[in-house]
């Protein structure tokens, strides 16, 4: 609001009540009409600034200009006028919003607040650290390795050797422009956790038991039980006489730990480069008891993990790290399952694509 103080003629009472009072009544109205605090600050800079306030210019002009009989006249109608602008303010100060500004105000005050959800494992996580937990009971250790690996530890280390046909088997995403450095450093994404088993190997000597969670890549294509992305948890034992009875004992806890103590094992012969012997275990099928369904495809079982005795090759490519890997000493058993499959089944989800879309009317069935 724009106000101009005009210049005093008449310095006898009535004339000076009635020029206090024009301005009294135009500071009560520039009060009335804020809104905000920025309004509000604007007001006090207009009439109490120090250099540029209404106040000081009246102060300025009227009180110089009066002759000496007109100072006490006028400075009592001054000190009254700074005392009214001075109430206004705190009063505008400590109001809250005038009804225009409330008029304007779009927050809807009576709807109810922003609930902050609880957040919850992800029953991949969950499962993860089911599993997990199994073989910490057992007194595992837990490690991890890099997703992004080369290809000794992933491929050559493992015994899969440059060439071998084992490797198509795994349907490799390479990263691109690694032509020029000698096959065993090139970088890939993993496809499985095993390569952490030789990590391990070769930062500790002999006895390990570990179990190792990870997110793996493989280029296939998705389907209802198939994601390029997926996990896996790998355990591997190694310790002096260490026999493929205990390969058995221990999954076969495993995984009536995970399924429930009537779940069965069996162990069928099998084929990894790692391992040897090798064997894929299947659990009896948790649907139909073994009865035979859908689910199992009328076998009664299901094929859950691979498994299997440290190949010697392995244990000679640690040894060069860690002489303590003689395979001559000490033997060695390995396994890998898939976590996905293993949360499909506890959970009875049939599409694995759901675990991964993000969707909370899914996710929210697991909080
Ligand atoms: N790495 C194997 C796979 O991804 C699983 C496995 C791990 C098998 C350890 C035997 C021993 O299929």
């Amino acid at each position: 609001m724009n106000i101009e103080i005009p210049n005093l003629t008449a310095f006898d009472e009535a004339a000076l009540d009635s020029a206090f009072a024009q301005l009294e009544r135009q500071a009560r109205a520039a009060a009335a009409a804020l809104d905000g605090e920025a309004a509000v600050d604007g007001f006090k800079l207009q009439w109490l600034g120090r250099k540029q306030g209404l106040l000081n210019e009246i102060s300025g002009r009227w009180l110089k200009a009066a002759p000496v009989e007109a100072k006490k006249l006028l400075g009592v109608r001054f000190n009254a006028l700074k005392a009214v602008v001075e109430a206004l303010l705190d009063e505008a100060l400590g109001a809250g919003p005038t009804d225009a500004a409330l008029a304007r105000e779009t927050i809807d005050i009576t709807l109810p607040g922003t609930r902050r959800l609880m957040g919850a494992e992800h029953p991949i996580t969950r499962t993860l650290n089911e599993i997990v937990g199994v073989f910490a009971a057992l007194g595992y250790s837990v490690g991890v390795g890099p997703e992004v690996e080369t290809d000794y530890y992933n491929f050559e280390s493992m015994n899969f050797p440059p060439g071998h046909p084992a490797r198509d088997t795994q349907d490799t995403l390479v990263v691109a422009g690694q032509e020029r450095r000698p096959q065993r450093d090139r970088l890939l994404m993993r496809t499985h956790t095993s390569p952490v088993q030789m990590r391990t190997m070769e930062s500790q000597p002999p006895p390990v038991r570990i179990v190792i969670p990870g997110k793996v890549h493989r280029n296939d294509a998705a389907d209802a039980t198939h994601s390029p992305i997926f996990h896996q948890v790998e355990g591997l034992c190694v310790d002096t006489n260490i026999t493929f009875s205990d390969l058995k004992g221990t999954l076969d806890h495993a995984m009536k730990a995970l399924f429930g103590s009537a779940v069965k094992t069996r162990f069928f012969p099998s084929f990894f480069p790692f391992t040897e012997p090798s064997a894929d275990v299947q659990i009896s099928c948790i649907f139909c008891g073994g009865k035979g369904c859908r689910k199992c495809k009328n076998s009664g079982w299901i094929e859950l993990l691979g498994c299997g005795m440290v190949d010697p090759a392995v244990f000679a490519f640690a040894a060069e790290k860690q002489p303590g890997y003689d395979p001559k000493k000490i033997s060695g058993f390995a396994f890998g399952m898939g976590v996905e499959r293993i949360a499909m089944m506890k959970y009875g989800i049939s599409e694995i694509g759901s675990l991964f879309a993000g969707d909370m009317r899914f996710l929210g069935q697991f909080a």
